[in-house]
C-alpha cells in the first residue's frame, strides 16, 4: 500500500501538460493529480468542502473493491460523508440474485431527488450488476442522471474515468468484457486500521449453473504471490494483526499463474509474516479443498478455526446439475477431515433452496447434510433465476410456494442446531481480537475468537485493534458474555 506521503512524491513528479502515460498504475496517478486539480476548483467554486459516499451491496469482494475506490476518492481531495447525501455517491453493486438488482434501481429514485438539489452531484456505478448488458441499457435510457458507470474489470481506471466524465459532463460508460491485467500499488483505505481484506485472486472458472458470478467476474487470474506478500508486509507494519484472503475460490489460487503455486504454499509464507496474528480467507470451494490445506491449517498457530464451505444442496443428483463437482458423501467425507484434524474448527456454509428439479428427497437430502455437519451458522437462499445462466433455461422450476416452506425448514433447522451448537465454548479462555466499542452499551467491547464468535466484555477502547484473554461466561444465543483477563503485569 502507498502512504498519502508517498503519493505526493509520485505526484511531484507528474507533469499535467505532458499527455498521460500508458503504463498501468502510472496513468491512474496522473488522472489522479488532473483530477485534484478539478475537485480544488469545484471547491472554490462552491466555497466549501466536498464529500463522498461509497455504498457497497454483496460480498468482501466488493467490500475490499470500495476500500480501493474510498482510497482515490480521498486521494483526489473529497472528504467522507455518512450517507447519500453527499457530492459524489459509488454505489458499487452486486447481481449474484435478482433482488440486489432491485435494491439499487430503488435506491437510484432517491439519488435523483439529491441531485435535483445538489447539481454539482456527481453519481457513480459500478460492480458486477454493471457487466450485465441488459441493466447498462436500462441505465442508459431511464437514468440520464448518473455520471458515470464502470464494471469489474477496469476499476482500477476510476481516476481516468472520474476525469473524463468531469471533463465531458456527459453520461460516461465504459465496460470491458474481460482482462488478463491486474494492476498493483494503487491507494486504498482500509475501513479497519487492525484488519484488512486481501485479494489473492479474482474471478471464477467454475461456472456453477445457477451462478452468474464467472460471468461478470471473468476468468480466474491469480495475483503474483509476492504482490500479495508485499501487501501483507505492508499491512502488518502499519498495525493490521487479523487479515482475509479473498477470491471467489480460494483454494484453486495460483493454479493460473505461470510458476504454479498452491493456496497452503502461500499460507505457509503468509504465515511467517511477523506482525500478522489471525489468518482468514473465503470462499473455499469443497471440490478444490486438498489434504495439504488441511495439513497447513492444523499446523498453523495463525490461521483460524473458521471455515466457510459452501454446501449449495445436499442432493448428489441436484449438485451433479448445479456442476459442483462433488456429491453428498464426498462433502459429508471432506467435512469429517476437517474435523478430525482439528476439532475445534467453526463451519460455515451456504444453501440454495428450489434449485430446478428439486424434488422433497433432494430437499430432504439438503436437511440431512445440515444434520450431520451441524453448521455454525449457514446462509440460506431462494434460487434466484439469473439470465444467461445454464440454470435459468432448465425445466421444472420450484413452484414460490414449495420454495417458501421448504426455506422455512431449512432456516429453522439452521438456527436451532446452529444455537445448539454455539455454547459450546462457555467457561473457556479464548483469544479475542477486539474490535469496537459495543453499539449499545459503550462501557462493553466487542470482539471476535478465532471461530469467528461474537463475545462482548467490559474494557477499554484502548484495547481495540489488539489480542486480549476473555473467560467466557455466559452464552446468549449468537454471542458470549465475557471476563476479560489481566495478567500480572497489566494488573
Ligand atoms: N440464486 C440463489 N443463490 C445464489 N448464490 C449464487 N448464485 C445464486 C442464485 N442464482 C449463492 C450461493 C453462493 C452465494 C454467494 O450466493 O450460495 O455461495
Ligand atoms: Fe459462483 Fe460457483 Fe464460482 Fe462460487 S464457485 S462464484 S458459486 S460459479
Amino acid at each position: 500500500m502507498l502512504d498519502k506521503e508517498k503519493t505526493e512524491e509520485i505526484f511531484q513528479n507528474i507533469n499535467l501538460n505532458e499527455p498521460a502515460p500508458e503504463k498501468e498504475p502510472d496513468r491512474q496517478y496522473y488522472f489522479m493529480k488532473k483530477a485534484r486539480l478539478y475537485v480544488q476548483q469545484l471547491k472554490q467554486q462552491m466555497g466549501r468542502e466536498l464529500t463522498f459516499f461509497v455504498k457497497t451491496f454483496g460480498c468482501q469482494m466488493n467490500a475490499r473493491d470500495s476500500e480501493k475506490l474510498t482510497g482515490i476518492l480521498e486521494t483526489i481531495g473529497y472528504l467522507p460523508a455518512d450517507s447519500e447525501k453527499a457530492d459524489f455517491v459509488v454505489y458499487n453493486t452486486c447481481t449474484v440474485r435478482e433482488n440486489a438488482n432491485n435494491k439499487v434501481y430503488g435506491k437510484l429514485g432517491y439519488l435523483h431527488g439529491y441531485k435535483d438539489k445538489n447539481p454539482e452531484m456527481m453519481i457513480a456505478l459500478c460492480g458486477c450488476m454493471m457487466q450485465e448488458e441488459t441493466v447498462v441499457e436500462k441505465l442508459k435510457s431511464s437514468y440520464r442522471f448518473v455520471d458515470l458507470i464502470f464494471g469489474t474489470h477496469n476499476i482500477f481506471q476510476f481516476a481516468e474515468l472520474i476525469v473524463k466524465s468531469m471533463e465531458e459532463k456527459q453520461m460516461t460508460v465504459e465496460i470491458w468484457e474481460g482482462t488478463e491485467q491486474i494492476v498493483e500499488n494503487l491507494p486504498n483505505e482500509r475501513k479497519y486500521p487492525f484488519k484488512s481484506g486481501v485479494n489473492v485472486m479474482y474471478g471464477c472458472n467454475n461456472f456453477c449453473s445457477y451462478c452468474i458470478v464467472p460471468y461478470v467476474r471473468g476468468r480466474e487470474r491469480s495475483r503474483q504471490p509476492e504482490e500479495i506478500l508485499k501487501e501483507i508486509r505492508s499491512f502488518a507494519a502499519d498495525g493490521v494483526v487479523e487479515i482475509m484472503l479473498l477470491g471467489q475460490n480460494v483454494n484453486s489460487y495460483g493454479k493460473t499463474l505461470e510458476h504454479p503455486v498452491t493456496f497452503a504454499a502461500l499460507l505457509r509464507e503468509i504465515e511467517k509474516i511477523k506482525g500478522i496474528e489471525r489468518i482468514r480467507f473465503m470462499t473455499s470451494h469443497p471440490k478444490d479443498l486438498s489434504d495439504e490445506l488441511i495439513e497447513v491449517m492444523a499446523a498453523s498457530e495463525k490461521i483460524c478455526r473458521h471455515i466457510h464451505l459452501p454446501l449449495q444442496s445436499g442432493s448428489s443428483r441436484i449438485l451433479n446439475q448445479m456442476n459442483r463437482h462433488y456429491t453428498k458423501e464426498q462433502y459429508l467425507e471432506l467435512v469429517e477431515k476437517i474435523r478430525t484434524a482439528m476439532p475445534d474448527m467453526a463451519i460455515t456454509t451456504d444453501i440454495i433452496v428450489g434449485f430446478p428439479g428439486e424434488t422433497e428427497e433432494d430437499f430432504e437430502e439438503t436437511m440431512d447434510v445440515v444434520k450431520k455437519v451441524g453448521y455454525d451458522s449457514a446462509f440460506t437462499f431462494v434460487y434466484s433465476k439469473r439470465t444467461g445462466t445454464p440454470a435459468a433455461i432448465m425445466e421444472n422450476q420450484v413452484s414460490e410456494e414449495t420454495v417458501k416452506d421448504r426455506f422455512g425448514r431449512l432456516l429453522a433447522a439452521v438456527q436451532e442446531i446452529a444455537s445448539e451448537k454455539s455454547g459450546r465454548f462457555t467457561g473457556t479462555c479464548q483469544k479475542i481480537l477486539v474490535e469496537t466499542v459495543n453499539e449499545q452499551d459503550d462501557k462493553l467491547l466487542t470482539g471476535r475468537m478465532s471461530n469467528n464468535s461474537v463475545v462482548h466484555f467490559k474494557g477499554d477502547a484502548s484495547l481495540i485493534g489488539t489480542i486480549v484473554d476473555v473467560a467466557l461466561k455466559e452464552c446468549k444465543g449468537f454471542y458470549y458474555m465475557g471476563e476479560l483477563i489481566l495478567h500480572e503485569t497489566e494488573k
